[in-house]
């Protein structure tokens, strides 16, 4: 038999670019690729990368950069670029960059086998299209090999909500649920493979409205009741939701289903009013914050996360102020902040900025807080007791790392044959971005 051929991919951006990094290394397994950590080792290196703010488009260029040294040691190396700075930039990138032999689009990987073909008779090719096909479909059935005990699972994409910033219904598309049916069995297949909690992915995931088994349209919430059905799947989650989508079915399923953690990460991007017209997004802080109210009458003790953006045109200090008392009001226990960056091709784009000075300034003091509100929910847990499902082994000898309910990651001297089980364990210590327990029986 031929030596396998050997791919490397590098993967930028969200969650759903991991879930389709592993769907491309199946695809490309079809055409006798298996996976290597060492760039300098691959036949071929596909960079999976993020359009979302301009550093992380950025980062794809030098990135392919670095890579000139080896394709001048291996010729017939080939390198790709995939994901939402393909969709976005396309046939510019070959420009660009005359050692890229393909690009694909996040709604094209199935033609990944075709274009790796073409570019193997030197044909430098692009595909940006928005087939009418599901992409999921035309990929090969997984292959079957045990995997860790965590996964995602994208059951929505694209996006149709427009926020004035984001560059994510352009490159993604439109919204489009998968069908139940195909969830529930991808489900049950990672599950056989020993994964115990899922992740349900997508860009608007609580939008979800896939075609039932038996026709009709089917919510998040009935999908997670389903999916809550399936043995040996022992935890659910899902993200990111759009404030707007958080429908009174799926709150209450946060109180009546155990197997759908305590942790919703619902991105709100300003505290004020006039910013959140401004940037379309359709809902006001306090419809925002009446949401969590409900969230939490339903599971008091849900830890929730944020997104927030500063400096977004036009933000002045009262509006930023607006934000901090909102994440006051929220008590976040995680959450990401970033400076508004400006993505060509959207609305506010065209809009006057806020200096950069003022953005350095703002997202300090958002951050400053919003870290405060973490270390105090991490230090409330210290003495209680949690379920640490374990994933990997730590650095300390002897020490597993895992995580809570509540998605903390947690350090613990436990045996390796608790890895990929839940355990429960009592939270001793705070660290930055961690926690430490001891294994208790059962
Ligand atoms: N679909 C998700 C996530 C979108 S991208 C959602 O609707 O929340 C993740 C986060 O990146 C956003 O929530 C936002 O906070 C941030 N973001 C998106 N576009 C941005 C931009 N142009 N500048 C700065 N941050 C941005
Ligand atoms: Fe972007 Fe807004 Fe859609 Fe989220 S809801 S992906 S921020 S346009
Ligand atoms: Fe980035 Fe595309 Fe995800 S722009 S955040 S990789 S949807």
């Amino acid at each position: 038999m031929a030596e396998p051929k050997k791919l490397f991919i590098k993967t930028y951006g969200c969650q759903m670019n991991v879930y389709d990094s592993e769907r491309m290394a199946e695809a490309l397994g079809a055409s006798g690729y298996v996976q290597t950590a060492a760039p300098e080792e691959a036949d071929m290196i596909l960079l999976n990368t993020c359009h979302i703010r301009e550093k992380a488009a950025e980062k794809v260029y030098s990135e392919l950069g670095r890579l000139k040294p080896l394709k001048a040691a291996k010729p017939g190396l080939k390198i790709g670029v995939a994901g939402c700075v393909a969709q976005a930039e396309g046939e510019e990138i070959l420009r660009r960059q005359p050692l890229v032999d393909l690009v694909v689009g996040p709604q094209s990987y199935h033609r990944l086998p075709d274009l790796e073909a073409r570019a193997g008779q030197g044909q430098r090719a692009v595909e940006t299209e928005f087939p009418a096909e599901d992409k999921f479909d035309h990929l090969p059935a997984r292959p079957k090999p045990r995997r860790g005990p965590t996964a995602f699972l994208t059951v929505q994409e694209g996006c149709d909500k427009f926020c004035a910033f984001c560059v994510v219904p352009y490159t993604r598309g439109a919204e489009v649920s998968r069908p139940v049916a195909r969830v529930l069995s991808e489900a049950r297949d990672l599950v056989e493979r020993g994964v115990r909690e899922i992740t349900l992915l997508g860009q608007n995931v609580n939008a979800y409205h896939g075609a039932g088994p038996e026709g009709g349209d089917w919510s998040l919430a009935r999908l997670i009741r389903e999916l809550a059905e399936v043995d040996g799947l022992e935890r659910i989650r899902f993200t990111t939701s759009h404030p707007n989508d958080m429908s009174d079915d799926l709150i209450e399923a946060h109180g009546t289903c155990e197997k759908l953690m305590p942790y919703l990460h619902l991105p709100v991007q300003s505290g004020s009013d006039r910013i959140l017209k401004a940037m379309n997004r359709s809902h006001t802080a306090e419809q925002y914050l009446r949401v969590i109210e409900r969230l939490r009458a339903a599971r008091p003790d849900i830890l929730l996360s944020g997104d927030f953006i500063v400096g977004f045109p036009g933000e002045e200090e009262a509006d930023f102020q607006a934000t901090m008392d909102l994440v006051r009001a929220v008590e976040y226990g995680q959450a990401y902040s970033f400076k508004y960056s400006p993505r060509p091709g959207t609305p506010a784009a065209e809009r006057a900025g806020v200096s950069v000075e003022v953005m350095d300034d703002r997202l300090q003091r958002l951050q400053t807080l919003l870290n405060q509100q973490q270390r105090a929910r991490q230090e409330a847990m210290v003495g209680r007791n949690v379920r640490v499902l374990f994933e990997k082994q730590g650095r300390a000898p002897g020490q597993l790392v895992g995580k809570s309910e509540y998605l903390h990651a947690v350090h613990v001297i436990a045996p390796d044959s608790a890895l990929g089980e839940s355990r429960a364990v009592r939270i001793a210590a705070s660290a930055p971005n961690s926690l430490a327990g001891e294994l208790l029986a059962g």
